[in-house]
């Protein structure tokens, strides 16, 4: 029964190197590609994880990424999201608003994110279509995050704005 559920979790996901590391509830809804790296991790409860690629899309964790309860993730064009990056409880990260705010609205619904390596993003935080988040910067949580957040910095609010510079040695890795 379990390895029917750890399998069915896992169906369709390309697996690099080791296999992803799930508990408790996890969805994949795998239309597109889910390209997975070394020792993913996702904490399905006490919420239940969504990780969606619609078809077409690319979804892709780097190396060492650890998912917290009740996020969800969501690819409708294109997500990379890279090394040694954390992602605190019920934060989502969708690339597509999904809804036309009014008739006039034309703009593109869909928009590519990257979250660089090192990166951690707290509670409650949703990463809006078109982000990219640089290399160890950290949002902190309940952020918006509706503008490019630099490299080595940390952020906050709702627009997240530069709260300030962090200090990075060379080849540190955030654990
Ligand atoms: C950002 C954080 C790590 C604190 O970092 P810090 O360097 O110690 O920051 P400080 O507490 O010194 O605050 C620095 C400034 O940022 C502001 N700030 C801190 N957290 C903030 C937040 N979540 N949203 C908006 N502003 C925030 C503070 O008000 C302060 O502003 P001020 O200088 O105008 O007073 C912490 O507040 C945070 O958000 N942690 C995330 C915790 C979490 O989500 N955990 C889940 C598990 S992954």
């Amino acid at each position: 029964m379990q390895l029917i559920s750890v399998l069915y979790k896992l169906k369709g996901m390309y697996k690099f190197g080791k296999v992803a590391r799930l508990r408790g509830k996890v969805f994949v809804n795998k239309f597109g590609e889910i390209r997975v790296g070394k020792n993913l991790s996702i904490v399905g409860h006490p919420w239940a994880v969504q990780i969606t690629s619609t078809k077409g899309a690319n979804l892709t964790f780097g190396d060492n990424v650890y998912v917290n309860a009740g996020v969800g993730i969501a690819a409708n064009t294109k997500i990379v999201i890279g090394d040694n990056v954390k992602i605190g409880p019920r934060t989502s990260i969708f690339d597509s608003n999904y809804h036309r705010v009014d008739s006039a609205d034309k703009s593109e619904l869909s928009k590519p994110i990257t979250i660089g390596n090192n990166v951690w993003i707290g509670a409650d935080c949703t990463i809006l279509p078109g982000v990219s988040i640089g290399d160890n910067s950290v949002i902190a949580a309940k952020s918006t995050v509706n503008k490019n957040v630099p490299n080595n910095v940390l952020v906050g609010g709702s627009p997240a704005k530069i709260i300030r510079e962090l200090e990075i040695e060379d080849g540190w890795v955030r654990e």
